[in-house]
Formats: C-alpha cells, structure tokens, sequence
C-alpha cells in the first residue's frame, strides 16, 4: 500500500497526505456532512460538541485527506472500558483502509488511557463495520433487540477484552504492518 522509497520519510508522490488530528469545533461542520451521509439518524451540531468539549471522557478524532475531513471516529472512556460510540468513513473514501487506520489510532489512544476493554453496537446488517470490528479482535456477546428505534433493527454488541496483553497489541501490529499504515504514519501524521 504505501510507497516508501530508501529514506522513510520521502514518499513516493503518489502516497496521499493523511492525518489524523483531535477533532475541533471548526471541524465539526465537515464531520456532519458525512454523518448525514452514513447514518440514519445522524447525530447533530450539539451532540458533537457536546460529546468533544468533554474531554476528560472522551476522544474524537478526524481523519484528513489533503486537508478535507473523510473520517472520524470517537470514543467513551467508562472506567477500564473504551465504548467506541461513531466512526465512519466517506462513502466516497471507504475501502481504503482508513477505516482500519482510525480503529489503529482509537485504539493506541485507548491504551494510552488506560483502557483494558473495548466495546460497540452495530448494526446486525451492518456487515462491512462487523468485518473491520472483528479484525480488530471484537466478538459478539449479545443483542440488543429494536435498539436502532427508526426502523427496529437490533444490535449486536461486541467486545474486545484484554487489549492491553501482548497478544492484542500484537494483533493490532500485524494489521498495521499489512496495511502498511507504520510507512504512512511515518510520512503523515497517523498516529
Ligand atoms: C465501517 C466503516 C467505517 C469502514 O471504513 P472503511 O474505510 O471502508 O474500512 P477499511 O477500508 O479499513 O476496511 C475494513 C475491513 O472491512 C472490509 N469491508 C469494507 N467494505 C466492506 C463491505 N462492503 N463488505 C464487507 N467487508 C467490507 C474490508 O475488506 C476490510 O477488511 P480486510 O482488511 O480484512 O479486507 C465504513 O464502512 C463506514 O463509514 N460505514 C458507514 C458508517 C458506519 O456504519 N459506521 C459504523 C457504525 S457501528
């Protein structure tokens, strides 16, 4: 995936320029209009700032091509639990692996927190988030029926326990090292 030539730090052109930033209030307005996009029942201005301005709790992130917002993901910090409560990619951006790269950096962000769990809801048709979840080591443990109230679908609720042994950070390197995301976090600023 990336293209890195002899010094890792002089990319090939073709590398795009990512990064993934803490998401800001002026950010908040190109987060929307790819929530509008990806879910039903979007979330609005308020509950984003509402859910970034409380920053002892939780971490937003955005994920930026050449500068425009394609990505985002947040998380809530429960005791020894991360709840990953939205992540979403572009529909136009999806299947490139950024929604891998947000998931890498959520979680190095949750372990340096302190965080020993990971849990989420997702929808039970929502296949494409399912696989990303369970390459990332979640299992469904439960559903929870009618949860998505707008038209009744149930949620499965995943977990990822123990992720701060060496066998989950080495799952989480294995993915980044396939997905090349080390070399492009050398050129950007990933992680
Ligand atoms: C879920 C989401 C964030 C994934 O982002 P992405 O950038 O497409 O993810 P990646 O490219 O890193 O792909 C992650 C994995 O999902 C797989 N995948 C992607 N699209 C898929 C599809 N349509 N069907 C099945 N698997 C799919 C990829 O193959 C990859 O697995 P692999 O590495 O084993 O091949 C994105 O689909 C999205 O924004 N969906 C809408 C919002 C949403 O549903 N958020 C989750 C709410 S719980």
């Amino acid at each position: 995936m990336a293209i890195v030539h002899g010094d890792s730090r002089q990319v090939s052109d073709e590398l795009p320029n990512l990064a993934i930033l803490p998401m800001r209030k002026k950010d908040i307005e190109g987060v929307l209009s790819i929530e509008k996009l990806v879910h039903p029942k979007p979330w609005s201005y308020n509950v984003f700032l509402s859910e970034i301005s409380n920053t002892k709790e939780r971490s937003y992130s955005t994920l930026r091509l050449n500068g425009e917002i394609v990505g985002y993901s947040g998380v809530m910090y429960i005791l020894e639990d991360a709840h990953i409560t939205n992540i979403a990619v572009s529909p136009a951006h999806q299947g490139k692996d950024y929604g891998s790269a947000l998931m890498f950096a959520l979680v190095t962000e949750a372990l340096k927190h302190g965080s020993k769990n990971l849990t989420l809801e997702v929808r039970v048709t929502n296949k494409p988030a399912q696989k990303l979840y369970t390459n990332f080591g979640f299992m469904p443990v439960g559903i929870r029926k009618g949860y998505y109230q707008e038209n009744n679908e149930d949620a499965m609720i995943m977990w990822a326990y123990d992720i701060d042994s060496d066998q989950y950070r080495e799952r989480i390197a294995k993915i980044a090292s396939a997905k090349g995301l080390i070399e492009r976090s050398k050129a950007s600023r990933w992680f």
